[in-house]
């Protein structure tokens, strides 16, 4: 049996994330990126928001693999070549490129996540069941920036898998920026004349998961469910601020509020202050100077955009990052779409 190659590649210190935190609290609106929500406890929170019924986008996206697999697979594979480099971004525990291995029959699977910790279980778990599959782990934070060692792209076309919408967590200009690296590395993948590699077949491919533009009620009930999970996934990023920069942010001042922006096709999320209040942070440790920040009661802080496309825009944003031959899947109402292109 095979072993997965695990790389670390540069990932943020904790004293960088908390300069970052302790910036953006200082901002006017203030504002925190949506990679803080995921620590341990966020990222179980997410899993649970995947489950909620309002929360439709995981599993029309799993509707749409389920009956079009087959054909989505044939038009990636007619991009990539047979037997191709399949790199999947964001890749969490793995499961959605796990089942669709049976059916690209990749040469090499390459997982990439914020950090390498996260994919370790799920890439021995999956060597398990694929013993003579070659596996690689990367820890990358590619919000900053995409680019992989050659080496784990050699040997073949290169297929970019990034399902499950979070294209929609960038802004239109910074999903573009991805796109093109996407594009880059699935272009240099299939070149293959770099260190270890032999040639490829020229060519690469992409499946990418977008949500799609809705009824702003459908939308919002997504991101504001019954039950407050997805408040209480919010809400954490306060608990990680106070472990960050030594902060003592009370969860209980704050509410979670999102609402469809029409004018961005954009769900914000925002937390608000209850009451007026101050937060004080110690720096944890000189990881950042100390500070304050004194808030009005309904003064927020702006946690994430998730992006909502009309297809035709979303395909009109593939060609400008130099895609093409764009195919689409989506599911009967049109609620989420699965697209696939040439690099
Ligand atoms: C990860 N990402 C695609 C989710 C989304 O729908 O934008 C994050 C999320 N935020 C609240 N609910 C889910």
């Amino acid at each position: 049996m095979k072993t997965p190659q695990l790389i670390e590649l540069d990932t943020l210190s904790e004293a960088t994330l908390a300069a970052e935190a302790a910036a953006g609290l200082r901002a006017s609106p203030a504002a925190v990126a949506p990679k803080f929500f995921y620590d341990a406890l966020g990222s179980r929170l997410f899993d649970a928001i995947t489950e909620l019924p309002e929360y439709y986008p995981t599993r029309t996206e799993a509707a749409i693999f389920a009956a079009n697999g087959a054909a989505i697979a044939d038009a990636a594979l007619a991009c990539s070549g047979a037997a191709p480099v399949l790199v999947d971004l964001g890749a969490g525990n793995c499961a959605k490129a796990a089942r669709l291995l049976p059916v690209l029959q990749p040469r090499r699977y390459v997982a990439v996540d914020i950090s390498v910790a996260f994919l370790h279980q799920a890439l021995q778990q999956l060597q398990r069941e694929h013993p003579a599959l070659e596996l690689a782990g990367v820890g990358q934070d590619f919000s900053a920036k995409l680019a992989l060692p050659p080496p784990l792209l050699a040997g073949g076309g290169v297929l970019v898998f990034y399902p499950g919408s979070s294209i929609g967590n960038f802004a239109p200009a910074e999903a573009l920026r991805l796109l093109r690296e996407a594009r880059a590395l699935a272009r240099g993948g299939a070149a293959g004349g770099t260190a270890g590699g032999t040639a490829g077949s020229g060519a690469g491919g992409l499946i990418v998961g977008a949500d799609l533009v809705k009824d702003a009620r459908v939308l919002e009930a997504a991101y504001d469910d019954a039950l407050g999970v997805t408040a209480a996934f919010d809400l954490n990023v306060l608990r990680r601020l106070n472990a960050l920069i030594g902060a003592d942010f009370d969860p209980a001042q704050w509410r979670h509020v999102a609402r469809f922006d029409a004018a961005h096709s954009r769900i914000e999320m925002h937390l608000e202050a209850r009451v007026a209040l101050a937060v004080r942070w110690s720096g944890h440790d000189g990881r950042v100077p100390a500070g304050e920040r004194r808030f009005e009661r309904g003064e927020r802080i702006h946690t994430e955009n998730s992006y909502k496309w009309r297809p035709q825009d979303f395909e009109a944003l593939l060609r400008e990052a130099g895609y093409g031959a764009v195919r689409r899947f989506s599911d009967a109402q049109g609620w989420f779409g699965v697209f696939v292109a040439r690099a």
